[in-house]
């Protein structure tokens, strides 16, 4: 570690490649909960020296991080940027849509060619649920799913988690854990990776979860995932700690769910009278983007002390940040998932 390196704490965590045993970060489904809150542990630290007004540390250097992105992102795709620039990786970005995916090469080619390249990690978002596993399958290297298809998005789940223990601990209460804690995540709950990720991990954590959406936009195996699902979304709201909205995501959407968006947001908008159903000082949370007027309105979007929306995309960094660090560890020769050697084992294929 370097002198700017923030120092670890004694924490009781298993040390070694037993802290975190995973080469790669695929789902929140295959964490057990002390791994989760390792994850969050290692990422309070780069919270905090985020904060600094120097903010690179060389952790990571000479290693080459791979950011390939077969679907748009703001948050994710900069926050990974910029976590692995002050860690001192080398950063690549590939977009699909500039690369030779657009020539008709398959996702297997695509990935054998980056595992070619001796990537570190690749960063993945791809449109179709199971693409980063199938791409994990392919290439030696720790892979991090940002986001595939409907399936899962981890590390924006482990981001909201560590953004509500922080707010907790603003109001002087604990936060380590949910328990106790209710929490509405309401919107297109069938095409939402996040409410999937977030319901496992709140879950894991000790919250009990509420999913409120229209009936064609809610799963049919919800109530089989622990969730308590309502159509009403005054009656989601009563009493709930923490409000999480989620936008209507329409480019998976086969054919018309919704009447129009003015409807949906008449009845499953977040706005000031129905956030007065909650428990007095509820939370407000949104993994962005958001579109205001349609799953909440601009007042609570913005509502000082209540909304989290920018406190979740600078967690986002730190929470990067450690997911790369603890990835990249047998890599750099300090433990991890491999036999400690530091060498990457060759692609399965
Ligand atoms: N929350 C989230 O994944 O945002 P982006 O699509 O901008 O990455």
């Amino acid at each position: 570690m370097s002198t700017s390196d923030p120092a670890p704490a004694n924490t009781g965590f298993p040390t070694g490649r037993r802290a975190f045993p995973h080469r790669d970060l695929l789902a929140i489904a295959q964490l057990e909960r002390h791994e989760i809150l390792y994850v969050l542990h290692e990422a309070e630290r780069w919270l905090s020296f985020n904060r600094r007004a120097a903010k690179h540390n060389d952790v990571l250097a000479g290693l080459t991080v791979i950011n390939a992105f077969f679907e748009a992102s703001t948050r994710t795709l900069l926050s990974f940027e910029i976590a692995g620039k002050r860690l001192g990786a080398d950063m690549i970005n590939m977009h699909a849509a500039q690369s030779s995916v657009r020539k008709g090469e398959t996702l297997i080619d695509t990935a054998m060619t980056l595992n070619a390249m001796r990537a570190d990690a690749i960063v993945i978002r791809h449109g179709s649920s199971g693409a980063v596993a199938l791409i994990a399958d392919k290439v030696g290297c720790p892979v991090l799913n940002a986001g595939d298809g409907t399936h899962e998005h981890p590390t924006q789940a482990l981001l909201d988690a560590l953004t509500l223990r922080h707010a907790l601990r603003r109001r002087g209460e604990s936060g380590d854990d949910f328990t106790g804690m209710t929490v509405c995540i309401c919107g297109d709950i069938t095409h939402s990776r996040v409410a999937r990720s977030n319901l496992l991990c709140l879950q894991a954590l000790g919250a009990t979860v509420r999913v409120c959406a229209p009936p064609t936009l809610m799963p049919a195996q919800i109530a089989a995932m622990g969730a308590e699902p309502f159509h009403d979304f005054d009656a989601a709201l009563r009493g709930v700690d923490v409000v999480m909205m989620l936008r209507l995501q329409s480019e998976r959407m086969n054919g018309a769910l919704l009447p129009s968006a003015r409807e949906f947001h008449h009845l499953y908008g977040l706005n000031r009278r129905r956030l007065d159903l909650a428990a007095p000082g509820a939370l407000v949370m949104h993994p962005g983007p958001m579109n205001r007027g349609v799953e909440i309105d601009s007042d609570i979007a913005d509502l000082a002390e209540r909304s989290l929306v920018t406190r979740q995309v600078e967690t986002g960094v730190a929470v990067r940040m450690a997911c790369l660090e603890i990835l990249t560890r047998t890599a750099r020769g300090v433990g991890g998932w491999g036999d400690g050697s530091g060498t990457v084992a060759e692609a399965s294929s």
